[in-house]
């Protein structure tokens, strides 16, 4: 079946999480995408954190599926002229090198335009171009802590907190593919590449622009009324860090179900949902609440919320977290067990849709990933394993023109 990005050809110059999971994505959705990596050791990730000796590590084969690779030293001139052949024929290169490391290695983007003015050159960098901390280099917690997500993440009596969802990483690649797919259809239009450029701090702050929201609140009135600071609590002038509070204008709350004493994820959400009152009433068997002014109301239930959830915990505390939300859906009550990793791994529904794949690998035995999050009616993208370190060198040679003698020469003398 032809795929949406058949024929776009993309140098997947990435490594670590950022640049890789931005080529990956497109990968999944048929662009062909080869992975430059320096001969002998290639991406970082597929030594690190290693489960099986001499395997690539899961942080690299759940990052790289769907690509070929191709070993090249780019410093070297005949690497260098390899990759120059490449530029010549692709339409896409991703790079999420340090600060100037494509420039020191001769590629800057007036130079790859002037290669092949039709190619799209996106880049990952920590910060963006003209940023007075354009010269850092950036990993995920660095780019959480720029972006604004971890002084408001965690708790107000605790320190900033990091997300274990790589919101500096895959999701700044996540933003890079969109900023790709763009400039592909400007390209049709215009018949000109372009520029990419996606920075982990612009793309961690546009996840919390919701805060940047309430910065502007606080300055103008002085609370947050849905923080659990309000009313009783003090604020700032700065946005808190607000717990498990909810953040719009639903309140909810991370409640303990039957046997948090020894399961420390025997947690679910729990939303209370304006116009969901009356259900969550009955649900709770609290139907006197309904109509109570104390509670009748969003106003009026939030000087006592933790008074309220305390109740729904007393209501909780003879059922799993799967039997209340059993119960809850009834009711429409916005709700959700707090779902652990292994719990995710098996989940028969997550394996039904693709989001959990298992994929077969040549030295490792199969292995779990996460598959694509975007299904499509006419696409369903299929998990292939990562490559091995310099797996499709010859092939992408030849494709080059390059002959068996030529690609001798060229691994004698360690280009490739
Ligand atoms: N052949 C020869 N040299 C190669 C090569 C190849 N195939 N591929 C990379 N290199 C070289 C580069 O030219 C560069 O050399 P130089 O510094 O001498 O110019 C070097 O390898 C890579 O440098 P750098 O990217 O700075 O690696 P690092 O390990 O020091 O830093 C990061 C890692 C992630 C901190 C850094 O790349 C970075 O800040 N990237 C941008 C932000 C980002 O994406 N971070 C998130 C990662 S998940």
């Amino acid at each position: 079946m032809s795929k949406p990005l058949d024929g776009i050809k993309i140098i997947d110059f990435t490594h670590v999480q950022a640049g890789p999971a931005c080529t990956q994505l497109l990968a999944w959705f048929g662009a062909d995408v080869i992975k430059v990596e320096r001969p002998g050791s290639g991406d970082v990730t597929r030594n690190q954190l290693r489960d099986i000796p001499d395997a690539d590590a899961l942080y690299f084969t759940m990052l790289n599926s769907n690509k070929k690779s191709l070993t090249l030293d780019t410093k070297k001139p005949e690497g260098k002229e390899v990759l120059e052949k490449l530029i010549r024929e692709s339409d896409v290169l991703v790079e999420n090198f340090g600060p100037g490391a494509l420039d020191r290695m001769g590629f800057s983007w007036e130079r790859l335009n002037e290669l092949n003015p039709k190619m799209i050159v996106a880049s990952v960098k920590g910060f963006s171009d003209g940023h007075h901390y354009d010269d850092l280099k950036v990993y995920e917690n660095v780019a959480q802590c720029a972006g604004g997500a971890a002084s408001t993440t965690g708790f107000w009596d605790g320190p900033p907190t990091i997300s274990a969802a790589a919101l500096g990483d895959s999701n700044t690649g996540m933003h890079l593919a969109i900023g790709i797919l763009t400039a592909l259809i400007g390209r049709d239009k215009t018949g000109k590449g372009q520029k990419v450029a996606v920075s982990m701090q612009d793309s961690v702050l546009n996840l919390c622009r919701v805060k940047l929201r309430d910065q502007q609140r606080l300055d103008r009135v002085g609370y947050l009324e849905e923080y659990p600071q309000y009313p009783h609590g003090e604020f700032s002038d700065v946005v808190p860090r607000g717990g498990n509070a909810g953040g719009g204008g639903q309140p909810g709350w991370i409640l303990k179900c039957k046997g948090w004493e020894t399961d420390p994820n025997a947690y679910i959400y729990f939303t209370i949902q304006g116009h969901a009152w009356a259900p969550i009433c009955k649900a709770l068997g609290k139907p006197e609440w309904i109509d109570d002014p104390a509670y009748k109301t969003a106003e009026a239930r939030q000087p006592h919320i933790f008074d309220i959830f305390a109740t729904i915990e007393t209501w909780l505390a003879d059922k799993t977290k799967f039997e209340a939300v059993d119960i809850l859906r009834k009711f429409d009550i916005p709700c959700a067990p707090v779902l652990t990793m292994k719990e995710l791994a098996n989940d028969p529904s997550l394996r039904a849709s693709g989001t959990i794949v298992e994929v077969p690998h040549s030295v490792r035995g199969s292995y779990l990933t996460v598959g694509s999050p975007i299904k499509f009616s006419d696409l369903k993208p299929e998990v292939t394993a990562s490559p091995l370190l310099g797996e499709h060198t010859e092939e992408v040679l030849a494709s080059l023109g390059y002959s068996q003698q030529e690609i001798f020469n060229l691994k004698e003398i360690q280009a490739v």
